[in-house]
């Protein structure tokens, strides 16, 4: 039997996320018409071996009950919340829960971010595991670019064995083009050295050499146990050349939809075409109004209740539920906000952040929300919950906060 973690943060976390996680917690933000880590449980579920799935944050209950539920009625495994009562970083919530984990005994378990977006490869991931008897972890690692790589945890293997001699968490300098993707097999051995890194975390915090430690629980995960546990012959990383991104910024989510659109779209192509002219891949929600004039995609969904007028042309966006987008406007590079309405002949308009298509493995450079004059960077435009954009205005690379009824058009702006 095997279990898997989901890591989903808390209310602290994906602050460059706002104002999207304003209303909805980054993990439960709908892409390509799924929550987030819904397709985290879905490669889960897709192992017969993998009985139960632990979600680890310090969400309110109440944040994420109608999830679970939803969850554990759409999929035959246990579904379980654990809420950290503090924040207890990406390792001291695991250590914490434990025994949860270890309960009836599994093989392994999964390990997973919450923020990660992936062709997830479980089953050879699990596989390679079991192939080396002594390994305790075993992370998913992909390439990057060099000056792409020290923005995330880098490793250095060992050949053939493809043990992890290695690994530095955001390096100051470059380390290694082999980078970690937040996406683990574990042994419960592993507890073992988690009790003893939690021992020192705690040795330090009580001593008072914790260094800003905000909590006697806090431990990080990558920090603390994966980089002691490099060159002990325990650790070892499978390189895959599969589709992996992260979500931390609007611009992201938008790049993830296009790919979850491409691996998951079960819609029926033709059905979509009678409703209107489609450019794959888009997803309709079934309760959607769509007028069959509007032309919509590629890289397009369209939540529950939304209402989309004649003439209407939308592409690279994401409409979030209940939104109304008027007759003849157009919204490209941009999320509309559940119950947000763009006025007729209005256009709300972004700019693309994918990885640059001319640097093999680039990554998504998540650029911070200004640059050094103080300027908003372009990036995709984010209409908040119930903003009402006019009719004949233009908002180009703006960011607007929630129900805030604008009057004229904006340019590179955000709107408080
Ligand atoms: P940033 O670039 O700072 O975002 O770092 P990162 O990409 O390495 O991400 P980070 O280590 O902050 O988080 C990795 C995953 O762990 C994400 O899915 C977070 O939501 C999750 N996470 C981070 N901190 C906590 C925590 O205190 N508790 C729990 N349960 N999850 C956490």
């Amino acid at each position: 039997m095997l279990k898997a973690v989901i890591l989903i943060g808390g209310p602290q976390k994906g602050t460059r996320f706002r104002p999207l996680s304003l209303d909805t917690p980054k993990p439960l933000f709908p892409i390509a018409g799924k929550p987030l880590i819904q397709h985290h449980i879905e490669a889960c579920v897709k192992l017969p071996e993998c009985r139960e799935i632990l979600i680890i944050g310090s969400y309110t209950t109440t944040h994420m009950a109608q999830f679970v539920s939803d969850m554990q009625k759409e999929y035959h495994v246990i579904i379980r919340y654990l809420q950290e009562f503090t924040p207890l970083g990406t390792g001291g919530g695991l250590y914490h829960f434990r025994d949860q984990i270890r309960a009836g005994n599994p093989s392994a378990f999964f390990l997973l971010n919450g923020d990660v977006c992936a062709d997830f490869p479980l089953k050879q991931l699990w596989y390679f595991h079991q192939e080396r008897s002594n390994a305790l972890v075993t992370i998913m690692g992909t390439e990057a670019t060099r000056e792409q790589s020290v923005h995330y945890g880098c490793l250095v293997l060992e050949e053939p064995s493809k043990s992890v001699t290695h690994y530095v968490e955001k390096p100051n300098s470059y380390v290694s083009t082999l980078i970690n993707c937040g996406v683990y097999v574990c042994s419960l051995n592993v507890f073992h050295i988690m009790a003893d890194a939690f021992q020192r975390k705690q040795d330090g915090f009580y001593s008072g050499n914790g260094q800003g430690t905000p909590h006697p629980g806090y431990m990080s995960w990558e920090q603390d146990v994966l980089a002691p546990l490099a060159g002990t012959k325990k650790m070892y990383a499978m390189q895959v050349t599969n589709w992996w991104s992260q979500v931390k910024t609007a611009g992201s989510a938008i790049y993830a939809n296009r790919h979850y659109l491409m691996l998951s779209n079960k819609q029926d192509e033709d059905a979509k075409k009678d409703i209107c002219h489609v450019f794959s891949e888009v997803f309709i929600h079934p309760s959607a109004s769509v007028d069959p004039t509007a032309v919509i995609g590629p890289n397009v969904s369209i939540g529950a209740g939304v209402t989309i007028k004649a003439g209407v042309r939308i592409k690279e966006s994401i409409i979030l539920n209940n939104a109304t987008i008027h007759e003849h406007s157009l919204v490209m590079y941009s999320v509309v906000g559940q119950e947000a309405s763009v006025g007729e002949w209005s256009r709300v308009e972004g700019t693309p952040s994918d990885p640059d298509p001319n640097k093999p493995f680039a990554k998504m450079d998540n650029t911070p929300l200004f640059n050094t004059d103080g300027r908003l960077n372009p990036s995709v435009s984010i209409l908040g919950a119930g903003v009402v954009v006019p009719a004949e205005t233009i908002l180009l690379n703006s960011i607007v906060l929630p129900h805030k009824h604008l009057t004229r058009s904006f340019k590179h702006e955000i709107i408080l």
